[in-house]
């Protein structure tokens, strides 16, 4: 496994590859890699001869008082676990690589971005658009992987790769739980040892909603159902039903819903989603 620290090295890395016929599946992380992260690993290496794993806690898409600063940093055990899954090549960038002095290339986030974590996160899907194309920029990667975990970020940088043409393919991997359905995230380290069992709910909230709505529900008292379980564990950021391909309400087209959910369990902050097929009404 060869660990890059500069663009030069990284995309010399991958040149060599090229030169010898291997495509290439880029999993692009922030680190404190967990099984979820693993999980993408393991997609991609079923699609490419050789996997890279970049590794950049991207400051542009966090705001003033979120937690740049504390963000994890396991970078020995990241590489250990990369390595013990036979990835090819890891990029670990410091911010100087990133955004040189004077960088000023302007990748905004399309529409898709406006609401959910968009409008909670001012600037946050303008970051995440900012990193991931200049990554694909320097690794040139024929596919990258992204979990439905985040599902806003995966339909923002799917917009991106078709407004701006990149001749890159994107997949998505399923998002990985813990046993009692919480879904694994790294800012879940700093849940304490309470909040970690009540975290759990929200998994199974967001389960009965899914089932409310497909039971004939309105989706307003199926939201607002849920609305009521989840304050009593969380302070609610946002709860949405919405078309899974479009992000705006649904309709009687729509063939796929998303329910988005964040919420706030003491300073940590939680997103989950479940994406499902409405019932066929004929
Ligand atoms: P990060 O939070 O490290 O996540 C990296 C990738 O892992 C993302 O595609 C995310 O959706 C996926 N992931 C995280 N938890 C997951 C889980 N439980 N199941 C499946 N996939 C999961 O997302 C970012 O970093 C950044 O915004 C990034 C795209 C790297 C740009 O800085």
């Amino acid at each position: 496994m060869q660990v890059c620290q500069t663009n030069q090295q990284v995309s010399d890395l991958v040149s060599t590859w090229r030169l010898a016929g291997k495509s290439v599946a880029f999993v692009p992380t922030m680190g404190g890699l967990h099984q979820g992260h693993l999980s993408l690993v393991e997609q991609a290496k079923q699609q490419a001869d050789n996997v890279i794993v970049s590794i950049f806690v991207n400051p542009t898409q966090f705001g003033e008082n979120e937690d740049f600063e504390q963000y994890p940093n396991t970078l020995k055990e990241d590489l250990k676990q990369l390595e013990a899954l036979q990835v090819a090549g890891v990029f670990t960038p410091d911010a100087q690589q990133m955004y040189p002095d004077g960088f000023s290339t302007n990748i905004k986030a399309g529409h898709l971005a406006e609401g959910l974590c968009g409008e909670k996160r001012p600037g946050y899907f303008d970051g995440v658009v900012q990193i991931v194309h200049r990554l694909f920029e320097i690794i040139s990667p024929d596919i990258a992987i992204f979990g439905q975990k985040d599902y806003q970020q995966l339909l923002v940088i799917k917009q991106m790769v078709s407004e701006y043409s990149l001749p890159i393919k994107i997949l998505s991997a399923d998002i990985v739980r813990e046993a009692d359905g919480l879904a694994m995230s790294t800012r879940n380290q700093y849940l304490s040892a309470k909040e970690r069992t009540e975290a759990a709910h929200l998994y199974r909230i967001l389960v009965q909603l899914k089932q409310d709505v497909l039971s004939n529900k309105t989706v307003d008292s199926a939201i607002l159902n849920a609305e009521q379980s989840l304050a009593k564990h969380f302070k609610i950021d946002y709860l949405s039903v919405l078309d899974a391909n479009t992000l705006s309400a649904t309709t009687d087209n729509t063939t796929k819903i998303a329910i988005l959910c964040a919420v706030f369990l003491g300073s940590t902050r939680l997103i989950d989603n479940i994406i499902f097929h409405p019932k066929q009404t004929t």
